[in-house]
Formats: structure tokens, C-alpha cells, sequence
């Protein structure tokens, strides 16, 4: 006979196992949709920005230097800030003729684009 505490034991795993298990399936869809402003500023970008940037790969180009970089590797640069990406944004953009976002999807785009920070990595 297996002995209860065996038993036990299984049923605690599994329902860890479970538990793990959702939160895998949930977090992608959960970072994307935290707030409003982040969906938002999601499909905005889907629209203006995705021809040129990856907007949503959680690959970190930096040090690929690729040019333009994903938004990923933006929001994970130590020197990336909403005041320093709200001024980027007010400037002409390079390869973009008539650059020009409104304020508030501009707030949008920044939680979003902030969103996508590793909350694991070290901050600095
Ligand atoms: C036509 C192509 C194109 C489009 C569309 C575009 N970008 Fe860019 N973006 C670039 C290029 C190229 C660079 C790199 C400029 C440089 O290296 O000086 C860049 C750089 C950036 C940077 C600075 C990255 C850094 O840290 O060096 C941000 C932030 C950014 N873009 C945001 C956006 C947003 C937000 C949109 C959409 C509203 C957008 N871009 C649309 C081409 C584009």
C-alpha cells in the first residue's frame, strides 16, 4: 500500500505543477494588456512602428546593434527613461517623413514600449 503521505506529497506537486503551468499560458497576454495605455500603445505601434521595428520579440538586439532596434532593447537599456523616450519621440525620427504622435498616444506608446522592461534583470 502507498502511504498517505506519499499521496499527499503527489497531490501537492500536481497542484503546483498546475499552478505553474497557468501562469506560463497567462503572462504573455498579461504583460501586453496590463493597463489600457499599454494595449493601447501596443496596437498603436502594431500600426506606425512595427514596418521598421520589432515591436514585441523579447530578444535583446543591442548588442547586435541592430539598427533600428526592437523595442525590447530599448526598454531594457540602462538608459532608457519615459522623460528620455517622450523627448525621442518629439523629434524628427530619421528614416520617418512628417513624424508626428499625439501626446496621448505618445503616453500610450511609452507604457507600452516600458512594458516590455525584464522586471528579473537588476535595476540599476
Ligand atoms: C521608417 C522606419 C521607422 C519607423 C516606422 C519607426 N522607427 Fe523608430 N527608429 C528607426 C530607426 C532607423 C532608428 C534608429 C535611429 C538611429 O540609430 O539614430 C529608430 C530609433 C527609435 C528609437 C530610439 C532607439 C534607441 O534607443 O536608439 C525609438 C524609441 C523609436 N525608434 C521609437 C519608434 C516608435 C514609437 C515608432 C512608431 C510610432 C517608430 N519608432 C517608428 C526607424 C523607424
Amino acid at each position: 500500500m502507498v502511504p498517505k503521505i506519499a499521496i499527499a506529497a503527489a497531490m501537492i506537486f500536481s497542484v503546483f505543477a498546475s499552478i505553474a503551468e497557468l501562469r506560463a499560458q497567462v503572462r504573455p497576454t498579461q504583460d501586453a494588456t496590463r493597463n489600457s495605455s499599454v494595449a493601447a500603445g501596443h496596437a498603436y505601434a502594431a500600426k506606425m512602428c512595427a514596418q521598421c521595428h520589432d515591436i514585441s520579440s523579447r530578444i535583446d538586439d543591442q548588442f547586435a546593434r541592430a539598427r533600428p532596434p526592437s523595442f525590447y532593447a530599448v526598454a531594457n537599456a540602462k538608459t532608457t527613461s519615459a522623460i528620455g523616450l517622450n523627448a525621442f519621440l518629439v523629434t524628427p525620427h530619421a528614416p520617418m517623413p512628417n513624424f508626428i504622435i499625439e501626446p496621448g498616444d505618445r503616453k500610450n506608446i511609452i507604457d507600452y514600449i516600458l512594458s516590455l522592461r525584464n522586471e528579473s534583470a537588476p535595476s540599476t
